[in-house]
């Protein structure tokens, strides 16, 4: 491993800021999402209401506890900190002429406050985040002039804060829209609401096309001004296997990692494949782009690929139906592996899998931004013995270490999902933590906001002492 490795956790604004409505933030998409649970899905209230209980209003309340919370990240030994940019704390609707300065100087405070304890930031510019006006005023990123709207702020905070953080990454997960049966991932990446008459996927494929151009966009500005900063997309690089050995299942397999493929090789290579293009001429999915944009995406490429590994899937080509909700037909449970409570499947050989097959195909540094185990904490424990999740993380540190040093893949660093608990994304519950530190909240939104170590805690703080060496001392 190497010495500067990366060791850190991550996060994102709207799951653990609070302040929803503070020193000038605009209403963002998270902010009129209800809170949801395994069983029932989160919902859209047009505006906000005041008898319903909206779980990312408060967060953690990292906006006021902030220091409190970096204080815990630089004893754990955190090389790095993963975290995002609010857009609507700096344009609270997304298109002010002017940004408002409460915002930036927010967030000029908690990077001096990272620095101070030698945490670099990752910044993530769009995690799962918007103003909202941008959905109900533009319909989200399919509308071409959020481009221009997303590169002026995004060159807002990259000039106010290129001497404070290196490295960057455009949209999270980019390709987590792909599956438009699920309305929660294409209204947070991109700002869609589908009506009845939509076609789902031209729509999601002319939102992904923006924001591909904005953020080779980004790459360019940087590249000219700041060239010495590094910038990187973001996937959800789950890997998708065959369900046997069949032919037909292998190439169901190949086809559906096009979900992930495509934003892979339109940010590192620059163009379009032509299995996309020959897929949009087969459904009759026309993408609009200008001869402008193609340039752009040629001369914007990323310098480092982002991702982020939780499971893996399985395809089975005999079946006609999606059966975990993955998003792709003949997706099918895999009999291999175990699944969390949330029943995601565990996986930690996949990841190692998916380094060498990502690094094979682009040959490019990958930063593993987010990696975690999502369960529910026995909390009647002074310290909460989470046994489960050091198993989890380590099982996968150990698969990231062969791939670095068996296969020769080159890793930059490693942020733990969830480093401290947060709103779950997917479901808005408090209950489903990821953190080594634990908070006192819970899905009704009661609780003392208390943080407090978990075991977890202390063996991650081993690990980066060790480099990665003492994964079994717990
Ligand atoms: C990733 C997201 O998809 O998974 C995070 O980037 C999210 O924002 C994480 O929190 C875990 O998902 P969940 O739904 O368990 O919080």
């Amino acid at each position: 491993m190497k010495e500067l490795f990366l060791w850190g956790g991550a996060v994102a604004a709207h799951q653990l800021e609070g302040a929803w409505n503070q020193d000038g933030k605009g209403v963002s998409v998270c902010d009129v999402l209800t809170a949801g649970s395994h069983s029932k899905a989160r919902e859209i209230t047009s505006t906000i209401q005041e008898d319903i209980y909206y779980p990312n209003h408060s967060g953690i309340n990292h906006y006021y506890q902030y220091k409190e919370d970096i204080a815990l990240f630089a004893e754990l030994g955190f090389k790095t900190f993963r975290m995002s940019i609010a857009w609507s704390r700096i344009f609270p609707n997304g298109d002010e002429k002017e940004p408002n300065e409460k915002g930036l100087a927010y967030y000029d405070n908690l990077f001096d406050e990272l620095l101070k304890h030698n945490i670099q930031p990752v910044v993530t510019l769009s995690h799962f985040e918007m103003p909202y006006h941008l959905v109900t005023a533009y319909g989200g990123f399919k509308n071409r002039k959020l481009i221009d709207l997303f590169v002026r702020y995004a060159k807002t905070v990259i000039n106010r804060y290129h001497k404070k953080v290196n490295y960057w990454l455009t949209f999270n997960e980019i390709n987590n829209q792909m599956n438009t049966d699920s309305f929660l991932f294409p209204y947070t990446n991109s700002g869609l609401l589908f009506g009845p008459e939509d076609n789902r996927q031209e729509m999601m494929y002319q939102a992904l096309h923006h924001e591909l151009v904005a953020s080779a966009k980004i790459k360019r500005f940087v590249k000219e001004k700041y060239p010495l900063l590094q910038v990187g997309c973001m996937i959800a690089w789950n890997p998708i296997y065959p369900y046997s050995c069949r032919p037909e299942d292998q190439l169901a397999a190949t086809q559906a990692m096009h979900s992930r493929t495509i934003c892979g090789d339109v940010s590192v290579r620059g163009h379009y494949p032509n299995y996309a293009l020959k897929e949009w001429e087969a459904n009759g999915i026309q993408v609009k782009m200008t001869d402008e944009d193609l340039i752009d995406l040629k001369e914007g490429t990323v310098d480092f690929i982002g991702i982020s590994y939780y499971v893996s899937h399985a395809v089975d080509s005999t079946k006609k139906e999606d059966k975990t909700g993955a998003g792709f037909i003949g997706s099918t449970p895999n009999p291999n592996l175990k699944v969390t409570d949330w029943e995601w499947p565990i996986d930690p050989v996949g990841l190692r899998y998916t380094l060498n097959t990502l690094y094979e195909r682009y040959e490019r540094p990958i930063f593993i931004v987010e990696n975690g185990f999502g369960a529910v904490d026995d909390e009647s424990k002074v310290v909460i013995q989470d046994n489960d999740r050091i198993e989890y993380l380590a099982a996968h540190i150990r698969e990231m270490k062969k791939a670095i040093e068996l296969d020769g893949v080159d890793v930059i660093g490693y942020t733990i999902w969830g480093c401290i608990d947060v709103v779950s994304f997917t479901t808005g519950e408090m209950k489903k933590r990821y953190g080594l530190i634990y908070v006192d909240k819970d899905d009704e939104g009661r609780g003392t906001l208390e943080r407090r170590k978990k075991k977890s805690f202390t063996w991650y703080q081993r690990v980066i002492a060790s480099n990665g060496t003492e994964l079994d001392n717990w």
